[in-house]
């Protein structure tokens, strides 16, 4: 029987993150469970950093962007010696199961506490909608939103100096982020590692835009790590019709209070790890898969290859 778990977050914080660790802990402690807060990760899982949650901790954290808990990144994890050690913190405190709120490289994480005895369950928590084993992480929409705020403005003014604004957004290889933001922005092209990159199909794209189409603006979404945005920019100034401007949204992205379907998502998928845990189940990651709340083992998850969107991006080219 699972008596005292414990909680953190782990690799790029996300917006929601705070509305799961309320989540996790008020269901726990609903149950007669203790929860214990872990810092920073699994470096406060290393240093033993753990502090325990009460229902009054965890109030006024449901709106709030970032984490609580604070995040890290601690490459060396992957060593068995560290988790062993790990282990050891865990036992020493009295915790017998972790829920870990990450993306796939804290779910590695999970999966090789689990395999080393203690159940751990992880929740999908990264603005990069990357994570195999569910249809939407924990601050997508949120990041989502703030692109669209963004872009919505940028709009604005590239209309008025009939530019061209190149807007990078991030997504760390998968680009969910820039098509979700395209479609919603009525952008005129997206990039991402799906779509490939061209340059010189792009500016010969954007010269017809200009020039057969004669549009008076527009919008380029690409995602982070395809090309340098600023170059592109000048290339765009060079050789075709519009004045190129690059903006890069950056961290903006990662903050902000988040949106009530990522306060949602997170409030069902915590409510679903201390379930798991209660069952004694350890090993799996919770998602959610055609609108409803699922999980499944995380072994699973990471081998399953992501949606390549190809019916998202049909309908992109179907609205330009
Ligand atoms: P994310 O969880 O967002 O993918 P990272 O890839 O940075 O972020 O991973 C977060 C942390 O998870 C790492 O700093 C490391 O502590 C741990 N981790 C990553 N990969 C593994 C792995 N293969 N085995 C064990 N732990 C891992
Ligand atoms: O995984 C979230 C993310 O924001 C990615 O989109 C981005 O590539 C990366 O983290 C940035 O990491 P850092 O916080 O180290 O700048």
């Amino acid at each position: 029987m699972v008596r005292k778990i414990g909680i953190l977050t782990s690799g790029g914080d996300a917006p929601g993150m705070n509305a799961a660790i309320r989540s996790v802990t008020r269901v726990a402690l609903s149950n007669g469970i203790e929860v214990y807060g872990i810092r920073d990760g699994y470096r406060g899982l290393l240093e033993g950093n753990f502090e325990p949650l009460t229902r009054k901790d965890v109030s006024d954290i449901l709106d709030q962007g970032g984490t609580k808990l604070g995040s890290a990144r601690l490459p060396e994890f992957k060593e068995k010696e560290i988790q062993e050690r790990c282990v050891r913190q865990l036992q020493d405190a009295g915790i017998d199961a972790l829920v870990v709120i990450g993306g796939d490289g804290s779910y590695r994480g999970a999966l090789a506490l689990t395999k080393l005895g203690i159940n751990c369950i992880g929740l999908p928590g990264t603005i990069d909608n990357d994570i195999p084993g569910t249809d939407f992480t924990i601050g997508f929409d949120t990041a989502l939103n703030t692109c669209v705020e963004c872009v919505d403005k940028l709009r604005d003014t590239s209309s008025s100096h009939h530019r061209c604004s190149i807007v990078e957004v991030m997504g760390n290889r998968c680009g969910d982020l820039a098509l979700y933001t395209a479609i919603s922005c009525g952008a005129e092209m997206v990039i991402s590692p799906e779509t490939g990159y061209d340059e010189l199909e792009v500016l010969e794209r954007l010269r017809y835009l200009g020039e057969a189409c004669k549009k008076n603006h527009a919008i380029v979404i690409i995602s982070e790590k395809v090309t340098d945005v600023d170059d592109l920019a000048k290339k765009v100034s060079l050789q075709t019709g519009f004045s190129g401007r690059a903006t890069v949204l950056g961290h903006i992205q990662r903050g902000g209070s988040p949106t009530s379907k990522d306060r949602m998502l997170a409030s069902q998928m915590g409510e679903k790890a201390v379930d798991l845990l209660m069952e004694g189940i350890g090993g799996q990651c919770v998602g959610i898969i055609d609108n409803h709340i699922a999980s499944m083992p995380i072994e699973e998850a990471l081998q399953r290859p992501r949606s390549s969107r190809k019916r998202l991006y049909r309908l992109f080219d179907r609205l330009v």
